[in-house]
């Protein structure tokens, strides 16, 4: 049985703890000849590391990628790629207390029934380090896409942190990676320093919401009806640690709205291309990818390791308090969001692949 897997044909597992040796993912069925080096990954990955700023924990990795097999002379050879990444900075008694005890909010206590057995140092296979090889896989699938579908752009930003939202009359595009937050609202960055600064002092935590949008996706990826996009990118999306919540373009909002505000009405461009009025939609229809913008959000919940006293049982029964010591994210959207974007491009480009599989180019053709 193998769940540490996903993807169809661009298929990714990743592997490793949080205090082990090293984590990793193994690539497979990453097409040959996609130019590739350790640099072109690190880019990503960088995005991802801890410890950048007050806002993210302060544990120090330097996250370094390497390469181990799958790509010669600067190019996959389409046989599978390794990526391993060495866990540099563990500090195994930060998490003396959480060996006994189970973490309100946390996976310790459902690992324990289930496996019996559990590694507590940094929360083991739970702990959000796995991420790093989701960022490593997404970074290859990135320079694949760029062969099959060249004007693909993904980017994740964050819309939300605990009840502050953006407000979408001054969203900036610029503004997105001159802040600690990925916030493309100047005013709505400001709000939230001063507010997570007042969490972080106390110890505490909140959740956020994070969107991720990619442009120049080509119509008609994904298929009817186990194989909608729209299904891989929910599950993509709510497969990341602490995810709560996962909208594709209205999302939730669509039940609020009528048919006749909701449909997004379609006309024919000076291109001979369709152009839609909106996209409520969220650029897929029927499972399908309409050529509009992919928006996808997500909900992640407060990080629940806190200075904060909190009720909690220990592996025997008996009843104790808890206050989760270590370095913790005090808003683990922030480092969600190179996240949310990795599995977009894992997911898109799957989907090239099944695609070009099965359809090849598309066969529909209008006017
Ligand atoms: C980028 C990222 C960093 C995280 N860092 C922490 C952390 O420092 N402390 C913590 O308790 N949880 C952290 N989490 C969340 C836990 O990994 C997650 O809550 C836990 O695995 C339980 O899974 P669930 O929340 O999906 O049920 C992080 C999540 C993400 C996406």
């Amino acid at each position: 049985m193998s769940l540490n897997s996903f993807g169809h044909l661009f298929r990714v597992t990743t592997w490793g703890e949080s205090h082990g040796p090293a984590l990793g993912a193994t690539v497979d069925g990453c097409p040959p000849g996609v130019p590739i080096d350790e640099a072109m990954i690190q880019h990503w990955l960088d995005r991802r590391k801890p410890g950048q700023n007050k806002y993210t924990t302060q544990r120090r990795e330097p996250d370094a990628v390497k390469i181990l097999s799958g790509v010669f002379e600067g190019q996959t050879t389409g046989t599978p790629v390794q990526l391993m990444i060495e866990n540099t900075d563990q500090r195994s008694k930060d998490y003396s207390e959480i060996m006994e005890k189970f973490r309100p909010g946390h996976a310790d206590i459902t690992y324990w029934q289930k496996y019996g057995i559990r590694d507590y140092r940094g929360g083991g296979r739970s702990s959000a380090r796995e991420t790093a090889a989701r960022v490593a896989a997404g970074g290859l699938a990135r320079e694949a896409i760029k062969a099959l579908a060249p004007g693909v752009e993904i980017k994740g930003y964050m819309t939300q942190i605990g009840p502050y939202k953006i407000d979408n009359e001054r969203f900036d595009d610029v503004q997105i990676g001159q802040n600690p937050f990925w916030c493309p609202d100047p005013q709505a960055a400001t709000e939230w320093a001063d507010y997570l600064d007042g969490l972080r002092k106390s110890g505490n935590s909140v959740g956020a919401v994070v969107e991720v949008v990619a442009k120049g996706v080509p119509a008609g990826l994904g298929a009817p009806v186990y194989g909608k996009i729209d299904t891989d990118l929910a599950a993509a999306m709510m497969s990341i640690n602490a995810v709560k919540g996962v909208e594709i373009g209205e999302g939730m909002n669509a039940a609020a709205l009528t048919g006749e505000d909701n449909a997004d009405e379609i006309f024919m461009g000076n291109d001979g291309q369709p152009v839609f009025s909106s996209n409520h939609a969220g650029g897929i229809l029927g499972g399908i990818s309409t050529g509009q913008d992919l928006v996808v959000r997500f909900a992640v919940k407060p990080t629940s390791s806190i200075l904060k006293t909190r009720q909690t049982i220990t592996k025997s029964g008996e009843a104790a308090e808890i206050i989760t010591k270590g370095r913790h994210d005090p808003c683990v959207g922030i480092r969600a969001v190179p996240v949310g974007e990795a599995m977009m491009a894992c997911v898109i480009l799957d989907h090239l692949l099944l695609h070009r599989g099965q359809i090849g180019e598309n066969r529909g053709r209008i006017g």
